[in-house]
């Protein structure tokens, strides 16, 4: 099949040929993320040196946008160009603001690749600057420096959606101003546009605001469960300076990316009012929370409290020039309205009957302050309830896409941005050295998958939906090592949804062009995740344990990569056996297998695996499955702050029972278990009932080992020894009743519900 020129639909049927990465396809689509609308390859390319000359206008939007690519092309290819203004000099790489270049959509632009030079031309500065980072990947599309042969193409190229979002919590765990940028850099090069920024929070207020210090001095600190101890500060938190704001808000703008801030109310409000009881419903204060989930803390609806949050908008309005300001919404349980006499007086003098149309009258009267100062309201799909929302407010649906269908059905515009799909807190896949984070998987597959238009709105509904974000909540990413890892490739997946037309989203094409985005990162010291292409590497424990003789079989998530693996301990390179079907050995053995692209680049890093029998009867905790699989289930960090990306434990925080896989027994007397104990520090509300509290035969509770099922019977019980006088992490070994041929484990801790939570690091049998 001949394929050129080659328009965006006709590459995608070309791809669908391709069975994998492994087989190269005869013409490949430069490495875009990404894709471009149109795309017509050419015949002949141009080569860009050091001495290829980057030809300005007179604008000086287009010498920032010169000097941005000149930058990174200089961090990431070592290729050091130069500017020269005005003169068109031959040949060239030419940056040029034009009313009449060939795209005329908002952030749209035209690149050319021909003999004579490369020119990028567009009707707006943000057009120019997604050319320039088209440019930029086009001269980055492997992991050489120095000059590039790029092919000639003409490319015509804008945006789907005008909202192009990635939301970050500095609320749960606080981010530098540096490592902000770095995200902020990242958004650019993926042509994201909206960076929303989530800055309050029951665990912290992040923003200072001149006119009410205590937001900060008491509202930015809180003291984490152990503070103190094993490590742990003393307190943690922090926050950022006006001066600091506009700085980011300035680095943003340079990227033509809108920061969206977001305080949150009348809920997750209990940092504020720990700083202002006053503004609270109790009268009392609280402690800034160290409790992720609902807490009840909410503002009141007294006339003074608006006009302390009439003054904080004021502020965030001064530094934040955006159209839109988001008012959170969200999880703001009814209970301390309920409670509190003052404000059902309130609610009585108004005629409002319930605690919902209460909050869509605090959340109207906070649209019409925006609306004042020409501003307008976005908030989260709760901000539909009560019924009473201003027109012209925007929805952000994350309770699935409901309340987006809803929003649009009246008339309202919505982002989508629906969990779990898009909220990347959900960690990418299975592995045991997976990170913290939510469970399920949400994949790389997951994002790319996501339909953001709900199929049941009319084209003209349709029309509302003005965009789409992917969340980060950062209960579980306490560094900025998790966040980058539970960011990244997925950022990939979502910029090609939230800008490629959908008709040119294909999965294969796109996993063709991601091993160049990775060598980008790599140059760029991004922490990436690699679980994607991560080899699992499986075998039947069973037989194994019971023959001494194992089958191998190697798998990565996306089923594309080329696996190689070697059997002697050393580090597997592209030389090494490449993997086509499952492999005997005979144990002891130690396998150690990694994945590459065509070019012999690593996808990821190698994962070992030793098989033995030892090894056989020795899994990590976090590879045993909770039970039951459908509750409230983390991959929990050690400590609400950790530093470390590992260790990480599988916590169903609903009930503390986990399942050890069907196993070979014959010759296995006993169990010994690493345990860990863990804060629960999760404020549950309504769903605390859901906790399963279980009977205890000593005080402090034990692990008890069922036999199959986790009503079968009792195979041992070990007591939990007391936590103010023992070390987090423990022991625990027992003796096993003689078992024959394969039996599970089901091992649950029945602590009391009111201590700490426990989990395992290790379960393991022995002889
Ligand atoms: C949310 O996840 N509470 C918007």
């Amino acid at each position: 099949m001949t394929c050129r020129p080659l328009l965006a639909v006709c590459a995608c049927l070309l791809l669908g040929l391709l069975p994998s990465l492994r087989a190269a396809p005869a013409v490949v689509p430069p490495a875009l993320i990404p894709l471009p609308a149109k795309l017509t390859l050419a015949d002949a390319g141009f080569r860009v040196d050091a001495r290829t000359p980057v030809v300005i206008d007179h604008s000086s939007a287009t010498r920032h946008t010169a000097s941005y690519l000149i930058d990174l092309l200089a961090r990431t290819r070592g290729l050091h160009l130069r500017v020269t203004s005005g003169k068109l000099e031959s040949p060239a790489i030419v940056l040029q603001r034009d009313p009449q270049a060939p795209v005329a959509q908002a952030g749209g632009y035209a690149l050319d690749v021909t003999p004579q030079g490369i020119r990028i031309h567009a009707r707006d500065d943000a057009g120019l600057f997604h050319g320039a980072i088209t440019l930029w990947q086009l001269l980055t599309p492997d992991a050489r420096t120095g000059a590039v042969d790029v092919p000639g193409m003409h490319i015509r190229d804008w945006p789907r959606f005008a909202w192009r979002g990635l939301m970050l919590d500095s609320a749960r765990h606080f981010q530098s101003v540096a490592e902000i940028k770095t995200l902020l850099d990242q958004m650019a090069q993926h042509k994201l546009n909206t960076f929303h920024w989530h800055l309050t929070d029951d665990q912290g207020w992040r923003i200072q605001i001149r006119r009410y210090p205590e937001l900060t001095r008491i509202g930015a600190w809180r003291t984490p469960p152990d503070a103190g101890h094993d490590g742990e500060p003393k307190r943690y938190g922090g926050f950022y300076t006006q001066d600091e704001i506009r700085a980011v808000v300035a680095y943003a703008a340079a990227r033509y990316i809108t920061i969206v801030p977001e305080i949150d109310m009348p809920g997750h409000a209990q940092a504020a009012v720990a700083a202002y009881p006053q503004f609270g419903v109790t009268g009392q204060r609280p402690a800034v929370s160290v409790d992720w989930g609902i807490n009840p803390w909410l503002y009141n609806v007294d006339d003074d409290t608006f006009t302390f949050i009439d003054h904080v908008l004021d502020e965030v309005m001064e530094l934040f020039p955006s159209k839109y300001i988001h008012v959170g919404g969200d999880e703001a349980i009814k209970d301390q309205w309920q409670a509190s006499p003052a404000v059902q007086a309130k609610m009585h003098a108004l005629g409002i009957t319930s605690e919902d149309a209460l909050q869509g009258w605090f959340i109207a009267r906070i649209g019409r302050y925006l609306d004042q100062h020409g501003r307008k309201l976005i908030g989260w799909d709760e901000i539909l309830e009560g019924d009473n929302l201003p027109a012209d407010a925007t929805v952000m649906s994350w309770r699935g896409t409901d309340g987006a269908i809803k929003a649009a059905l009246l008339g309202h515009d919505v982002v989508m941005s629906p969990a779990p799909a898009l909220y990347f807190d959900f960690v990418q896949g299975d592995l045991a050295d997976e990170y913290s984070g939510r469970l399920g998987v949400e994949s790389l597959k997951d994002v790319y998958a996501f339909q953001v238009v709900p199929g049941v709105l009319s084209a003209t509904q349709a029309k509302h939906v003005l965009g789409v974000q992917a969340n980060l909540w950062t209960e579980h990413l306490p560094t900025f090592a998790h966040v980058e890892h539970a960011v990244f490739p997925r950022l990939d997946a979502l910029s090609e949804v939230a800008w490629s037309p959908p008709a040119t989203n294909h999965w294969p094409s796109f996993l063709a062009r991601l091993p160049a985005q990775f060598e980008r990162y790599r140059a760029q010291h991004v922490n990436v995740a690699d679980g994607a292409f991560a080899v699992d590497i499986a075998t039947d424990r069973n037989l194994a344990l019971a023959t001494g003789k194992a089958t191998v079989t190697l798998t990565d998530q996306v089923g594309v990569a080329a696996i190689h693996y070697t059997l002697d301990g050393s580090a597997p390179t592209p030389a090494a056996p490449r993997y086509d079907l499952p492999f005997n050995v005979t144990l002891p053995v130690t396998v150690r297998a990694a994945s590459f692209a065509d070019d012999g680049s690593p996808l990821a890093a190698s994962r070992e695996r030793v098989l033995d029998r030892a090894a056989l009867l020795s899994l990590p905790g976090n590879t045993l499955p909770n039970c039951p699989a459908s509750d409230f289930r983390l991959r929990l960090q050690p400590t609400p702050d950790a530093k470390s990306t590992q260790p990480v434990y599988a916590v169903n925080v609903f009930n503390t029972c986990q399942l050890f896989p069907v196993t070979w027994m014959d010759g296995v007397t006993a169990i010994h278990v690493d345990a860990v104990r863990l804060p629960r520090n999760f404020a549950l509300a309504h769903e605390q009932k859901l906790v399963v509290s279980r009977p205890h035969a000593t005080p402090f509770g034990e692990l008890v080992v069922h036999a199959d099922q986790c009503d079968g019977p009792v195979l041992a019980s070990m007591p939990l020894p007391d936590p103010a006088h023992s070390a987090r992490n423990f022991t625990l070994d027992a003796r096993l009743p003689a078992q024959q041929g394969e039996h599970g484990l089901c091992l649950i801790y029945t602590a009391p519900i009111d201590g700490p939570l426990y989990a395992i690091g290790r379960a393991t049998l022995t002889p």
